[in-house]
C-alpha cells in the first residue's frame, strides 16, 4: 500500500496520505488516534449509501464514537448556509477540540467539511477520505478548505491541513463516468505542468473507458505519483505564495465559468479542462507556449470525452470581471499559469484589459 508524506513546515504539520484497495473496510488500524474521542463524519446523499457504514464501523472498531451528517450532493452544497447546518450538527454531537471532523466524499465534502474544521471552535481535528479521482489526486491533499460565494469560486477558505488522508482506491468503481472524466482532468493538469511522462501514457490510453481499464492495476500508482506531486508543492510552498500556484493551471477561467454558468453545471474538473485548453491559447498568444501545444491537449482531453470549449454565449468582458475576483487577481490583472512546453511552466500576471482580448 503506498503512502505518501505530506510535510507543510509553516504549520508544523505533517501526515501521510495512505492509498489502497478496500480500506474504507479495514481502516481501524488508521484511525487509531480516534480512540476516546468522537468523531461527525461529513458526507452527502450519493455517498453515504455506499460507503458510510463502513466508515462508522471502522470508527467504532478503533474505539470513537461516531456520528455522521450527510449533506445534499453537488457543487451548490458548498455555501454558507450549509456550512452554518454542520456547524449546529457538531454543536449538537458535543465535538469538542480534541475530537475529529472526517470527510467522507468527494472535494465538494472535503472543502466545506475542513473549513468547519478549521473554524469550529478555531480547529477540530481534521480526517479526509476522499472517494472520487478528483479528491483522490487533488483536493484532499494539502489543505485547501472553503466555500463558494455567489460572486466568487472558492473565496471564503483557509488553510488547514488533515491529519491523515485515507484513499481507497476501490471507491473509484462505484464512480459515475462523468465523475471519473473530471478527475482524469486534473490529473492530465499534472501532466502538463510538471509530469510529461504522466501526460503521454494518458495520451497513449486515448479513451475514459481503456484508462479505467487498462490502468486499473497501476491507478493506485497513478494517484500516489500525483500525491506525490502534491506533495512537493505544499512542502515547498503550503500558503500558496508561490509555486504552489502552478498547480492552478487552468483554474483562473475554469473558476469564473463555474461560477457564470451556475455552480455545479460543469463539474469542477470539466472547468479546468476547458481552461487549460484557453491557458495554452493564452500563452501560445504571448509566445511563452509552444504553437500547437493547446491543440495537443485538446486532443488527449478530446480522448476522453471532456469538454474543450466554453459556452460562446458567455461575454469576454463578463468573464474578466469575475475573473478580477478571484483569489489569483493581483493588482488589476489576474495571476496565470502558462505552460513553456508540456511538463514545465511559469506564472505571469496577465492585465484586465489584456485578458479580455485573449479571451
Ligand atoms: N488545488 C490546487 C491546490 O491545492 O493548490
Amino acid at each position: 500500500m503506498p503512502i505518501v508524506k505530506v510535510e507543510a513546515p509553516e504549520q508544523a504539520n505533517t501526515y501521510d496520505i495512505h492509498i489502497g484497495h478496500g480500506l474504507l473496510k479495514k481502516a481501524a488500524g488508521l484511525l487509531e488516534r480516534c480512540r476516546g474521542h468522537r468523531a461527525m463524519i461529513v458526507t452527502d446523499e450519493n455517498v453515504a449509501p455506499l460507503y458510510l457504514d463502513a466508515m462508522k464501523a471502522q470508527l467504532e472498531a478503533a474505539g470513537a464514537q461516531a456520528s455522521a451528517f450527510v449533506l445534499p450532493a453537488g457543487e451548490t452544497t458548498k455555501c454558507m448556509a450549509q456550512l452554518e447546518r454542520i456547524y449546529d450538527a457538531l454543536i449538537d454531537a458535543h465535538i469538542t477540540r480534541q475530537d475529529f471532523v472526517v470527510a467522507l466524499g468527494g472535494g465538494v465534502v472535503g472543502d466545506i467539511a475542513g473549513y468547519a474544521a478549521c473554524t469550529y471552535l478555531r480547529g477540530v481535528r481534521f480526517i479526509q477520505a476522499p472517494t472520487t479521482l478528483l479528491a483522490q489526486v487533488d483536493s484532499s491533499v494539502g489543505g485547501k478548505v472553503a466555500v463558494n460565494h455567489p460572486r466568487g469560486k472558492n473565496l471564503l477558505g483557509a488553510f488547514y491541513q488533515p491529519e491523515l488522508v485515507m484513499i481507497d482506491c476501490d471507491t473509484l468503481k462505484t464512480l459515475d463516468a462523468r465523475q471519473v472524466g473530471a478527475g482524469l482532468g486534473e490529473v492530465i493538469k499534472y501532466g502538463c505542468i510538471l509530469d510529461r511522462k504522466l501526460f503521454e501514457l494518458l495520451n497513449r490510453c486515448g479513451s475514459r473507458v481503456r484508462v479505467m481499464e487498462a490502468l486499473a492495476p497501476e491507478l493506485d500508482e497513478i494517484i500516489a505519483r500525483c500525491c506525490a506531486i502534491k506533495a512537493r508543492y505544499v512542502h515547498e510552498d503550503p500558503h500558496d505564495h508561490g509555486v504552489r500556484m502552478q498547480l492552478n493551471f487552468g483554474h483562473t477561467l475554469a473558476h469564473a465559468l463555474e461560477n457564470t454558468m451556475g455552480y455545479g453545471v460543469l463539474l469542477h474538473g470539466e472547468a479546468v479542462c476547458i481552461g487549460m485548453v484557453a491557458a495554452a491559447g493564452w500563452g501560445e498568444a504571448l509566445g511563452v507556449t509552444p504553437a500547437g501545444t493547446g491543440a495537443r491537449i485538446e486532443r488527449v482531453l478530446r480522448a476522453y470525452g471532456l469538454p474543450t470549449e466554453r459556452d460562446e454565449r458567455l461575454t469576454r468582458a463578463h468573464l474578466a470581471a469575475v475573473m478580477a475576483l478571484d483569489k489569483k487577481a493581483e493588482g488589476d490583472g489576474v495571476r496565470c499559469v502558462l505552460l513553456t512546453k508540456i511538463g514545465a511552466c511559469t506564472g505571469t500576471v496577465i492585465r484586465g484589459a489584456q485578458l479580455e482580448v485573449l479571451l
